[in-house]
């Protein structure tokens, strides 16, 4: 497949996401203020994406400050830009603050070495997560049944982090270990992130797939077509409630009154350990036009009112299993999350 995004020095080279599956257009990114649009605008979205090119963002932010004058004012100026852009995924904040500790450290510096340890530091989280995401997608393929159908919502895939994939990259870990998967492909309404993106990974790993809109999923369900559910996570609370892409939630209460299991693969950096439950993640609404773009002459209707939540939230008591690099985690969450809290402060 096509990188996601390629780190070249002095700028980001980003696989426009918009355009998919029509044509694979990149963007040459050199100025922070262009990584904080495209993550606005959603040319790169998922939420282990979003975080490392907000990384590279900051970088981008400060190689082009030339002077140590009011740096930290710039520096905090840039983070904020970028941090403000979409406010659900954790992993945006977490690489923001992983930013932040470095810039702590070695602000005092010269300029040019600020520089050069922010920028190691972007390398080092896009290592890191694509080493985690493998992880992820080893723990998780031993869930998935030979000969099984598994549904999947939105992108979970190498778009979405840096090559590989969460639930996406399970997928395609149990298909090359050799297993008989079909996955059911939810279109993800609005923006279609299942019916270009998740068709166009699948098409590429050749992975038998069926797309289907997302009121069909209940359906399948019942007529027995599913084995398991799995998706991705933009933000986990403690106790293991999920935001996901919106219609994430419609199929965990589908799963359960079908006895289909459920999974949530995501790494630990998509855990918000300050957040006690899901009721405080912060749900991104988005404008009205992402609906009614489809729909010829829709505008013309008087008291149209459109509501467009990009997210929605799972409650933890309809997950069967978390999979994250640490393994896979089962109820109660929040008694085992608290064990990658530790996990995490071991490494
Ligand atoms: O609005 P998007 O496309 O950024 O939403 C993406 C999702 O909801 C993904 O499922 C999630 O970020 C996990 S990606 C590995």
């Amino acid at each position: 497949m096509l990188p996601t995004f390629e780190w070249r020095g002095d700028h980001l080279l980003l696989l426009d996401q918009r355009f998919l599956p029509e044509r694979e257009e990149y963007l040459e990114l050199k100025d922070y203020r262009e990584i904080a649009d495209a993550i606005r605008n959603m040319a790169v979205r998922g939420a282990p994406a979003i975080g490392i090119v907000a990384g590279y963002g900051v970088v981008l932010g400060v190689k082009a400050i030339n002077c140590k004058e009011d740096l930290e004012e710039k520096f905090k100026g840039i983070c904020e830009t970028i941090e403000r852009t979409r406010p659900t995924a954790r992993n945006l904040f977490f690489v923001i603050e992983r930013m932040r500790k470095v810039f702590e450290t070695v602000k005092g510096k010269e300029l040019d070495e600020v520089r050069k340890e922010l920028e190691k530091a972007a390398i080092e989280i896009e290592k890191e997560v694509y080493e985690a995401i493998l992880k992820v997608s080893t723990f998780g393929a031993e869930l998935i049944p030979n000969n099984s159908s598994i549904l999947t919502h939105c992108n979970a895939g190498g778009l979405a982090t840096s090559g590989w994939g969460t639930a996406l990259g399970v997928i395609k870990m149990a298909h090359r270990m050799g297993k008989k998967i079909h996955v059911y492909v939810d279109e993800t309404r609005p923006l279609l992130q299942g019916a270009r993106l998740t068709t166009y990974e699948l098409s590429k790993e050749g992975i038998p797939f069926t797309l289907i809109t997302d009121n069909m999923a209940g359906w399948m369900m019942k007529k027995g077509k599913i084995s398991a559910v799995i998706v991705g996570a933009d933000r986990i609370a403690t106790n293991g409630d999920t935001a996901n892409k919106i219609g994430t939630y419609s199929l965990s209460v589908l799963a359960r009154e079908n006895s289909v299991p459920f999974y949530v693969a995501a790494p630990v950096s998509t855990i918000d350990f300050n957040l006690e439950s899901g009721d405080e993640i912060p749900i991104e609404e988005r404008k009205g036009d992402e609906i009614k773009s489809i729909i010829k002459g829709i505008d013309r209707l008087r008291n149209l009112k459109v509501e467009n939540p990009a997210f929605d939230v799972t409650p933890n008591q309809l997950i069967t299993a978390i999979i994250t690099e640490f393994g896979i985690f089962k109820p109660p969450y929040r008694e085992n999350l608290v064990k990658v809290k530790e996990l995490i402060s071991k490494t």
